[in-house]
């Protein structure tokens, strides 16, 4: 269960503060999937980067897990980021010098990358349709495959949260539905939260709960 409760956030900067959230509340139990839109600058991205523990909030408290991950120490949210809570972005961010195969088992910590967790890699790579890809480099894929692999490698850990910032911006219509039809598949199967941002209606109307951030504020619109 992930609950946010009165998140306000303030960027310091040389030119003074950029405040971006102010009294954002959201509670999501496991399992739910929502979507947010809202125009560029909006504070979307600055949102997920508070849920996920990238970035901290300048007000407000959040639950996730059972514990309020921002009151911890920087090393059990670190472990709390890579365990629990997988990340797509807009661009996949693979490594480039890794294979499809390496790049899905790379959030795996020493210890994990047993001879199951390369399994578990094969076989959602091969339901990815990405069988035939397992050696290829980045470089050699399209943009529609690489997010797929960025899709397997967030979901490698089994998270209890998806966090999906704009996953479909580069892609085009036809590819962008196939890379959302294996991301609703894998959620269903893991149970996770889902949350997602897009410039879509279309995409963001696939979702039960739909929410729009405007002002600083998170307004549900369906
Ligand atoms: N690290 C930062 N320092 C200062 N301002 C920032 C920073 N990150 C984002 N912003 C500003 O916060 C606002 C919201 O950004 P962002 O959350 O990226 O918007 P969105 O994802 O909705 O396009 C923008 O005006 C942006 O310029
Ligand atoms: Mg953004």
């Amino acid at each position: 269960m992930l609950k946010a409760t009165a998140i306000s956030k303030i960027y310091e900067t040389a030119a003074g503060p950029v405040p971006v959230l102010e009294n954002v509340y959201l509670t999501l139990n496991q399992g739910e999937a929502i979507s947010i839109m809202g125009p560029s600058g909006c504070g979307k991205s600055t949102l997920l980067h508070i849920l996920g523990l990238l970035d901290p909030p300048t007000a407000g408290t959040y639950e996730f897990g059972g514990v309020q991950p921002w009151t911890l120490d920087e090393k059990e949210q670190a472990r709390i980021r890579n365990g629990k809570i997988g990340f797509i972005f807009q661009d996949h961010c693979l490594l480039p010098q890794c294979t499809v195969l390496e790049n899905v088992l790379a959030p795996l910590v020493v210890g994990e990358q047993d001879d199951d967790a390369e399994a578990r890699a094969r076989d959602l790579l091969r339901r990815a349709g990405l069988g035939e890809r397992l050696d290829h480099f980045p470089s050699q894929l399209s943009g529609g495959e690489k997010q797929r692999v960025a899709i397997v490698r967030a979901i490698i850990r089994k998270p209890a949260m998806l966090l999906c910032d704009e996953p479909t911006g580069n892609l085009d219509q036809a590819t962008a539905w196939q890379v959302l039809e294996l991301l609703a598949e894998l959620r269903r199967e893991l149970q996770c939260i889902l949350i997602i941002v897009t410039h879509s209606a279309e995409i963001a109307a696939e979702f039960p709960r739909q929410f729009l951030v405007r002002g600083g504020r998170l307004v549900r619109t369906e």
